[in-house]
């Protein structure tokens, strides 16, 4: 189990998380608004679903304090965020880049 100092340090880097995902997919959906994006429905659902699975996380590490839960966060940020990157806001930048040849 973690101690109080670890705690505080794990409580920043939840806070910071949540707070960049929030700050980022805000942004990126506005963008979508911005120009009609006629994937934004899907898009922001995907962005929903995800901030929701890792507050869940967060809430459930808050429950139990277990560093497994953490390594979960860890792997599914990464994993997602590349994911994510790669095949769905991709989409977003050639649609972007087809409106503006
Ligand atoms: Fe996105």
């Amino acid at each position: 189990m973690a101690d109080l100092n670890d705690e505080n340090i794990v409580q920043g880097l939840f806070s910071f998380l949540n707070e960049y995902i929030v700050t980022h997919f805000k942004a990126e959906e506005q963008l979508m608004i911005d120009y009609n994006y006629e994937k934004y429905e899907y898009h922001k659902k995907i962005h929903d679903e995800f901030l929701n699975t890792i507050n869940k996380k967060i809430k459930k590490y808050n429950n139990n304090k277990s560093i497994e839960i953490i390594y979960s966060i860890r792997n599914q940020v990464s994993k997602w965020l590349v994911h994510h990157i790669l095949n769905v806001d991709i989409q977003m930048k050639r649609f972007y880049l087809s409106i503006h040849e």
